[in-house]
């Protein structure tokens, strides 16, 4: 299907834009130089659309994909994509699949080092994941050695040790990533020592790769600011102090429906589920045809803007499940089958994650990563 009968078809979709991703991949590539460049595409690519995002971010220079679980890596591969992929979620699933459609895959505990040696593909490549104060995957130390000889006597490479920092994106005070680092440099040391010469450490997220160029090893794992988003306000300020405020990143995403219809409302009318708007004037209310079951949360209600015609339309009353309502009476020319932007830019106006974050209560990375993924993503 092209992309306008795509568009033309949906009631909602994702433009994803292609120069933008590819800004972005260049900026880190900058950075990073000649170390492997990871491109996070877990969870539909933070709700970009993983197959769309892989193409797109390995022609621009990515050199490898990582996805949470063996059947994003699978999907993936189904597709066609041949690069180097790996799965930084646990083990779980068709791990002999994984293995020979030539996954990497991460090990995180002796019980997931017993279970990929048990499926012994010779020559498979694992990445053990080193507990240095995050808590949530991570081998500790007396158990490094171990964990190491299981998976080599299968017949596995020990190719990559990594770690994954707790608090590097909330806060100005980098003192516990700094602590992280140097249990991840002592660990790693360790494991050298038992006679694993470990060629891939990798450490970094988004905000470690553009703050600490200490972090970056032999490869980055960069995901949100892949798609142009800054990890946080408080990475935002740190890049600023540290002077590594040249980076410029471009988000990549904007997600639009369309007018269903236009309800004129008199005064004292009310709007959706629960009465909790009512008209104090003359009201032309646009019906959505978007709601929390399509990513758009609820928390949204009465809360956020849309851009109509380049103008901001606020929500009027709850999300529904698939509907939201928005007040267009001060946007007269606004009719049935218009353009509407949920997220992104419109003429002058623009509605950015961060925004929709505050209003939900949340961050970013949550906002995009739950639009749905049954949505259409078209590369602009
Ligand atoms: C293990 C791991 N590495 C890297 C990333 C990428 O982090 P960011 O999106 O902040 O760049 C994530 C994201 O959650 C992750 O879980």
């Amino acid at each position: 299907m092209s992309i306008s009968s795509t568009i033309s078809h949906a009631t909602s979709w994702a433009e994803i834009d292609g120069a933008a991703l590819r800004s972005n991949v260049d900026q880190f590539r900058r950075i990073v130089g000649d170390r492997v460049l990871l491109a996070v595409v877990k969870a539909n690519a933070y709700g970009h659309g993983s197959e769309l995002v892989s193409r797109e971010a390995l022609a621009a220079g990515a050199d490898w994909l990582g996805v949470f679980a063996i059947r994003e890596g699978l999907a993936l591969r189904a597709s066609g994509i041949e690069a180097p992929i790996l799965v930084l979620g646990p083990p779980m699933g068709d791990v002999s699949g994984a293995l020979s459609a030539g996954l990497r895959l991460t090990v995180s505990s002796l019980n997931a080092a017993q279970e990929v040696a048990k499926v012994g593909l010779k020559g498979a490549r694992l990445h053990l994941k080193l507990e240095t104060g995050t808590n949530r995957q991570g081998l500790l130390g007396h158990e490094l050695g171990e964990a190491a000889s299981i998976l080599s006597s299968s017949g596995a490479i020990v190719e990559g040790a990594c770690t994954h920092f707790a608090d590097i994106e909330d806060t100005t005070d980098h003192d516990f990533a700094q602590k992280q680092l140097a249990r991840f440099e002592e660990r790693l040391e360790e494991l050298r020592s038992l006679g694993n010469s470990v060629p891939l450490p990798h450490a970094a997220c988004s905000a470690a790769t553009i703050l600490f160029p200490s972090t970056h090893f032999a490869m980055v794992r960069v995901g949100i600011s892949l798609y142009g988003l800054w990890p946080s306000r408080e990475t935002f300020v740190s890049a600023r102090t540290l002077g590594r405020a040249a980076i410029s990143l471009r988000p990549a995403l904007t997600w639009k429906t369309r007018i269903a219809q236009i309800k004129k409302l008199g005064v004292g009318e009310y709007v959706g589920y629960g009465r909790t708007y009512r008209a104090t004037h003359q009201t032309r209310i646009a019906v959505l045809p978007i709601g929390y079951a399509d990513g758009y949360d609820r928390g949204l209600s009465s809360g956020a803007h849309v851009l109509v015609r380049g103008v901001r339309a606020p929500v009027r009353g709850r999300i529904c499940m698939n509907m939201t309502l928005v007040d267009v009476t001060d946007i007269p020319q606004a009719q049935d089958g218009d353009e509407v932007v949920l997220l992104g830019d419109q003429g002058e106006e623009k509605i950015t994650a961060e925004d929709l974050a505050r209003l939900a209560g949340t961050i970013n990375y949550e906002i995009v990563a739950r639009i749905s993924p049954d949505l259409p993503r078209v590369l602009v």
